[in-house]
């Protein structure tokens, strides 16, 4: 659902001047507010940050495609030659209650490109919500995995949660340094010898 707020621009006419004919029965002219906010990277660059939407499925795919198989398998812990329509459907339409998902968008070329996902699944029963990021390779080291990760930490403060935490190869050493630097601790999975899991608590 697009929850954009949009304005109506009629309620700023001038009192004094009487509307044309054409206008006084025109629907209402809508025009939309841009959503969410800039940010800009550590080397100046600006891109938007906000909530994932339904309208994203083709810029998701267009940056899937944009990644090496060793981010891929970093992001989804195993390899994947194309992101499947269905997934990336299911990625862009989210349930508010359980999930949250900020895209960084680049608004600087058209269509508008997504240059970092960062997302949580909460797990109810848990109280705990898991997380993944990813920033594609040109817009790493300028802070915007750090960025990510602080939103989607203060989205759990904010939904009352005791925990975030995630899985994270043990060969990724930017996601480790990352996290290692936010405060998360990290502790080794029995069944999967490459995997460690990572978890801050609230
Ligand atoms: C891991 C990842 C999210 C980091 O994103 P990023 O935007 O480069 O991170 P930042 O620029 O905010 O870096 C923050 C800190 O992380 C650490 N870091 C990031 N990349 C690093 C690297 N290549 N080597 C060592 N430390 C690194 C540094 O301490 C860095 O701080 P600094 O730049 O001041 O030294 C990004 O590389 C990525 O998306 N990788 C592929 C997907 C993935 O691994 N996802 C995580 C599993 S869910």
């Amino acid at each position: 659902m697009d929850m954009t707020p949009a304005i109506d621009l009629s309620a700023f006419r001038h009192a004094a001047v009487p509307p044309r004919s054409n206008e006084r029965f025109a629907r209402p002219h809508l025009v939309r507010l841009p959503k969410g906010e800039l940010v800009q990277t550590h080397d100046g660059r600006e891109l938007r940050l906000r909530s994932i939407e339904p309208g994203d499925v083709d810029a998701l795919k267009r940056q899937f495609r944009r990644l090496s198989p060793e981010d891929i398998r970093r992001r989804f812990l195993h390899a994947m030659g194309e992101l499947p329509e269905p997934m990336a459907q299911r990625l862009c339409r989210l349930d508010p209650e359980i999930e949250t998902a900020f895209v960084l968008m680049d608004e600087t070329v058209k269509p508008a490109e997504m240059r970092g996902v960062g997302r949580i699944y909460v797990d109810l029963a848990a109280n705990s919500a898991e997380f993944s990021v990813l920033v594609e390779h040109d817009w790493t080291r300028v802070g915007l995995g750090a960025l990510l990760m602080q939103r989607l930490v203060d989205d759990c403060r904010r939904r009352g949660l005791g925990e975030i935490w995630g899985y994270v190869l043990l060969e990724n050493r930017p996601m480790l340094q990352l996290c290692k630097e936010l405060g998360f601790t990290r502790r080794l999975i029995p069944d999967e010898p490459g995997t460690a899991q990572i978890s801050l608590q609230l």
